[in-house]
């Protein structure tokens, strides 16, 4: 079984890719290296063992991919590729509009041209927006995104409703993570966020590892128990793990799966596992809330576990302890 994995040196791709070589599934990576790097191949062989085929292309070009699906039978794309910054998007929403719809779309015109419509699409909890409760099904709507970003992804999502209602020949499963963390136990390859992070997991490695001074913490007067954030963090190899069940069990058609633990867990929570499985101590300072945070959401993760036979196994202590080990191999 040959799978195109698009941006397949990315942080959830390569972790990806680690999982189908396991299976003895043969990845085809293609990658424009805009928020990864080709050293992460070499990783890749060294963790599995195996020497992948990389196409170093953007997906906006769309005889980039002709070639690829012309050089390989490819039974099945897990599409990744795709600019992922909240900030950013915000910033520069046409960069974020045009990458992420037009390469989604070349894709699937080139994927129906080869008869290829077995498609798992890496969507985002960011898609539900604010919900009336914090636990969130797949049988709710798709709320009020609150980033380009996060609109790019509601879009894919419509894009693909409507392109299964032309033709229910496709089968597509779309995942929606929630808060992806950690790293490979192996600590070759991990979490690699260009510039000053967003998000809290890289920012407290940064923090751990001295390159910044200070965590911010946003805001600890929520109505949560102790005042900060929740969210459902999953590893990543869970997370990995969850795209290729999803190509083994998905039913026929057009499916929607949340991937997550179906556990909330705090801002502070997270900083105080993380110190002490690390047995460090992170500063932190508590400041204004950020616009656009909701005070709390997490997965209902069952649909995923009863038609995939998928659910998460790794801890918040392992994430702690996979992140940082990842984030001191670096350092050596
Ligand atoms: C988590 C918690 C913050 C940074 C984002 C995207 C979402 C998805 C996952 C791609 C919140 C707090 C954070 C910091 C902090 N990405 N925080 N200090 O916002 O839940 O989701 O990443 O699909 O689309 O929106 O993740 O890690 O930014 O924040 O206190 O420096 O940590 O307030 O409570 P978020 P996050």
């Amino acid at each position: 079984m040959k799978i195109l994995v698009t941006g397949g040196l990315g942080f959830i791709g390569s972790h990806t890719v680690v999982e189908l070589a396991n299976e003895g599934i043969e990845p085809i990576i293609v990658d424009n290296l805009y928020n990864s790097k080709e050293e992460v191949l070499e990783k890749l062989e060294k963790i599995t063992g195996k020497k992948f085929n990389l196409y170093k292309y953007d997906l906006t070009e769309k005889e980039n991919i002709e070639r690829i699906f012309n050089e390989n039978e490819i039974d099945a794309v897990i599409h990744f590729a795709g600019y992922k910054a909240v900030g950013e998007s915000v910033k520069n929403p046409l960069m974020y509009y045009s990458n992420n719809l037009i390469s989604t779309i070349k894709l699937l015109e080139v994927m129906k041209n080869h008869n290829v419509k077995n498609l798992v699409f890496s969507s985002s909890a960011t898609v539900y927006g604010m919900q009336e409760t914090p636990k969130y099904t797949e049988k709710m709507k798709r709320g009020d995104t609150t980033s380009p970003y996060g609109t790019t992804k509601a879009m894919i999502e419509k894009i693909l409703e409507d392109l299964y209602a032309s033709d229910n020949s496709w089968n597509i499963i779309i995942l929606r993570y929630f808060n992806p963390v950690g790293a490979h136990s192996s600590g070759l390859i991990g979490e690699e966020p260009n510039g000053i992070p967003n998000n809290l997991m890289p920012y407290i490695m940064k923090v751990a590892s001295g390159e910044l001074e200070t965590l911010n913490i946003f805001g600890d007067d929520y109505p949560t128990p102790d005042g900060t954030g929740i969210r459902d963090y999953i590893h990543v190899v869970d997370l990995a793990k969850g795209h290729v069940k999803a190509l083994q069990k998905a039913p026929k058609g057009l499916n929607v799966y949340n991937l997550a633990s179906g556990k909330g867990t705090s801002v502070l929570e997270l900083v105080n596992t993380f110190e002490r499985v690390n047995n460090l101590k992170i500063n932190y300072k508590i400041v204004e809330r950020r616009p656009g945070d909701l005070a709390e959401y997490y997965a209902d993760p069952t649909k995923a576990y009863k038609e995939l036979g998928w659910k998460t196994e790794k801890t918040i202590e392992d994430i702690c302890r996979d992140a940082w080990n990842y984030e001191k191999n670096k350092m050596n």
